[in-house]
């Protein structure tokens, strides 16, 4: 079955699972920063990677937390999103601004778009509710970060799992630091697009660093990523900047490709740096826990 007939068919539960669900407000005093024991998060299948011979392609499930953003009208996808609990999902938010929660749906556990279900572990997850940064600029793309809530909870397992957050890591300005980004790599750019998950090694550069390639500002809360000299990396608003720490091989959501990715183009590229937002997502989202990982 194919992914439009598979939207077809889910198109008849909607109306009644969409509940109007508000995410619960909590105050920043009544953050509980870290409400785990035995939580794992932000692991990566690279058993499935060894099987690409070359090229950009990521394995299939290699990145449990990938997401892709798809319109229920017409099946297509126009943004990619990442899972950082089992209710919850961040992406940019020019991706889902005048949108409807009910005009798109999240896929996790794909890997060739143009297939849908063509791994055991591919699922759409209705969005119920979502909530933009409250200072984002659409005319600017300042504070491009949004939080998708999920209609009923996402299934767990391997090859579907949540990201962590660097809530350790919320001083690290990461510069210099070798990241991957993911995506399908759909919109972005006129070039040819993939059916299947791409990956690309970028460089986080410094904000300062940043700033001379630009006339536009680039805010704090921004962070940049630059490869040289990279042939073909595409990739789509709304998805991961993931940096790892080697020696525990974990994955840390450390930014949301905002505006451009950084590659081919010979301009850096800038991404939400979600250490400036650790608290709002906390706030928002106080029925989650994350792992303090
Ligand atoms: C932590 O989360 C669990 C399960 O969601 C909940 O039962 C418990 O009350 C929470 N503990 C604190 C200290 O918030
Ligand atoms: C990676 O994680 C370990 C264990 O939490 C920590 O000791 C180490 O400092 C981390 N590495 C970096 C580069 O932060």
């Amino acid at each position: 079955m194919g992914l439009k007939e598979i939207l077809f068919l889910a198109i008849f539960t909607v109306a009644e699972s969409l509940e109007t669900t508000t995410i619960n407000y909590k105050t920043e005093n009544q953050i509980n920063f870290a409400n785990v024991t035995q939580c794992d998060c932000g692991w990566r299948n690279v058993q499935n990677s060894l099987q690409i011979v070359g090229g950009d392609e990521t394995g299939v499930n290699e990145y449990p937390g990938m997401a892709a953003l798809i319109y229920l009208s017409s099946g297509l996808l126009f943004c990619g999103a990442h899972i950082i609990s089992d209710r919850y999902l961040l992406t940019a938010a020019h991706c889902i601004y005048n949108k409807s929660p009910s005009d798109f749906v999240a896929l996790v556990g794909d890997h060739d778009i143009s297939t849908g279900g063509d791994t055991a572990y591919s699922a759409i997850y209705y969005i119920n509710a979502y909530e933009i940064y409250p200072t984002y600029d659409s005319s600017t793309d300042a504070n491009d970060i949004a939080i998708l809530r999920t209609s009923t909870q996402i299934t767990f397992s391997t090859y579907v799992a949540p990201i962590c957050l660097p809530f350790k890591y919320a001083t690290y300005d990461f510069s210099s630091q070798p990241v991957t980004i993911l995506g399908w790599g759909q919109i972005e750019f006129s070039g040819p697009t993939s059916n299947v998950l791409l990956k690309a090694e970028v460089q986080v550069l410094t904000n300062a660093n940043c700033q001379s390639s630009y006339a536009q500002v680039v805010l704090s809360q921004e962070i940049c990523t630059f490869a040289n000299g990279i042939d073909s990396c595409q990739a789509d608003s709304g998805g991961p900047v993931m940096w790892t720490n080697i020696s525990i091989a974990r994955l840390y959501l450390i930014g949301i490709i905002s505006h451009g990715v950084g590659c081919a183009t010979g301009y850096p590229g800038i991404n939400v740096r979600v250490t400036s937002f650790l608290n709002w997502i906390l706030s928002r989202t106080s029925d989650a826990s994350y792992c303090y990982m």
